[in-house]
């Protein structure tokens, strides 16, 4: 019989001569953030044991006892008894030790042709497959939320901007479905990502494979991977699949950013476009009329985290030979806060997004103003056979001329219109409108109400395929 291992020894102590110093105990250990994983790594730990025991390395009556350990450990750690202790270091020491408490030595018998470096790799892949699926549906609520918001303003006219600068009357509704579009590649990003974190490195041992006659399409399929990795160095080392994510993570917060840059400059009263509901603005402790738009500026100040998050995991990787090094205990934490923080954005996004109220009749206002529809002036005179740079020309001219006399372009009198061009008749006010800008853009992908209506209707048939289809 083998000694029982005294509480906070090292399970490794066999092989030094002195304790390690509390100081590095504390530098070294992981516990504090590799815990939420403690489901995962039991769930990959019984898979473990029953493939074990398939192969004859474990009796029946060890995987018993193991199963009836670990799901008691399972309901501790639920119920918020379970003692984690940062002499264990990390969640999977802290899961084994309970165990070979709870049931002796059928506990020391599951750690068998397995390392807590393909442990730590498989439990953060389930961990992260998790995460995506759960982002996967959140991104399609937001999406749900644009369409709808699209739908009610499909023929809303605001201007368009480029520079900053009225550019060219577009609708509302278009203008929302071109998030759609950027939380359409997140999502396709996402479901392409999650085809590599969903492949098994179990089996990899430390970093050579084990001498053990392990199944490891049968773990694979307990566990739900589509795959088992090829290459057991590549298996304990590659932390890829959390790059991957953390880049998808970085696009997608940096879509709503833009998304609240733009909340944030409609909401100012400059704008007025939209008013975002009061439950998501503070007030200010001196100004009294104060309404900050806090949630659109935090969504824009975390995404700078996110991206850093992605640059952490890239330079954790850029220097590491192979295969495990102990640099890769610093995954979890980027991954982790890049996965809660977008996670969290989008929950507040969808709520936030079918709260906006949109104000209409100033977008239209502003639509008119700053000659939005010039471009559909020079157009108008192309058509009436004018090469388009002297029509450029001509109408550059009838909008100087319209400024300085504090008109719009529609305000001026068909004479004094065609002081810049002959052959301007009596119906080119219909192009100068805004809605008549929009309306002629009708193409696919173009801002035209009919168009929106169009593009929203396959927009939905594409959410209807599933969260990440
Ligand atoms: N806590 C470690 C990590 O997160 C688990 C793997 C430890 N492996 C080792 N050889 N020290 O990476």
């Amino acid at each position: 019989m083998a000694a029982k291992p005294k509480p906070g020894k090292k399970l490794w102590s066999g092989r030094f001569a002195e304790p390690v110093s509390e100081l590095v105990k504390r530098y070294t250990a992981s516990v504090r953030f590799d815990r939420r994983l403690a489901s995962h790594d039991i769930r990959a730990s019984l898979a473990h044991a029953r493939m074990l025991r398939a192969v004859r390395i474990l009796t029946a009556a060890d995987l018993k006892a193991i199963e009836r350990g670990l799901s008691r450990i399972s309901r501790e750690i639920e119920e918020g008894r379970f003692r984690w202790s940062l002499a264990a270091e990390d969640v999977h020491v802290n899961i084994e030790r309970r165990l070979i408490a709870l049931v002796g030595e059928a506990g020391k018998r599951l750690h068998t042709a397995r390392s807590r470096n393909d442990q730590v790799a498989t439990d953060l892949r389930l961990w992260l497959r998790e995460a995506i699926d759960e982002i996967g549906g959140l991104l399609r609520k937001v999406q749900r939320g644009l369409l709808d918001q699209a739908e009610k303003h499909a023929a809303t006219v605001m201007p368009g901007f480029t520079h900053l600068q009225v550019a060219q009357p577009v609708t509302f509704g278009h203008h929302l479905l071109a998030y759609f579009e950027m939380l359409e590649r997140d999502r396709s990003r996402l479901a392409d990502c999650r085809r590599r974190v969903n492949c098994l490195p179990l089996g990899a041992a430390a970093l050579a494979g084990t001498s053990f006659p392990i199944d490891r399409a049968r773990v694979a399929r307990e566990l739900g991977f589509d795959a088992v990795s090829e290459n057991s160095l590549d298996a304990v080392s590659d932390r890829d699949f959390a790059i991957e994510f953390c880049a998808c993570a970085a696009l997608a917060m940096i879509h709503l950013s833009r998304f609240s840059e733009e909340l944030i400059l409609w909401s100012n009263p400059r704008f007025g476009f939209v008013a975002l509901p009061d439950r998501f603005c503070t007030g200010s402790s001196i100004m009294p009329q104060k309404k900050n738009p806090d949630v659109p500026e935090l969504a824009r100040g975390k995404t700078g985290r996110v991206a850093g998050d992605l640059v952490a995991l890239l330079t954790v990787m850029k220097g590491q030979a192979l295969a495990y090094n102990k640099d890769n205990q610093e995954d979890k934490e980027p991954l982790f806060d890049a996965a809660d923080t977008l996670r969290d954005t989008l929950a507040v996004f969808a709520e936030l997004i079918a709260g906006i109220e949109v104000n209409a009749a100033a977008m239209q206002a502003a639509a008119k103003e700053g000659f939005a529809t010039a471009t559909d002036f020079a157009d108008y005179l192309v058509r009436k056979g004018l090469a388009f740079r002297d029509a450029h020309e001509a109408v550059a001219r009838a909008v100087r001329f319209a400024e300085k006399s504090g008109m719009g372009l529609e305000d001026l009198p068909l004479e004094a219109m065609r002081r810049f061009s002959s052959q301007v008749e009596k119906d080119v006010y219909r192009v100068l409108t805004p809605e008549g800008s929009v309306a002629s853009r009708s193409h696919l992908g173009g801002t035209a109400p009919v168009q929106v209506r169009a593009a929203i209707k396959r927009a939905r048939k594409s959410l209807r395929a599933g969260p990440l289809a």
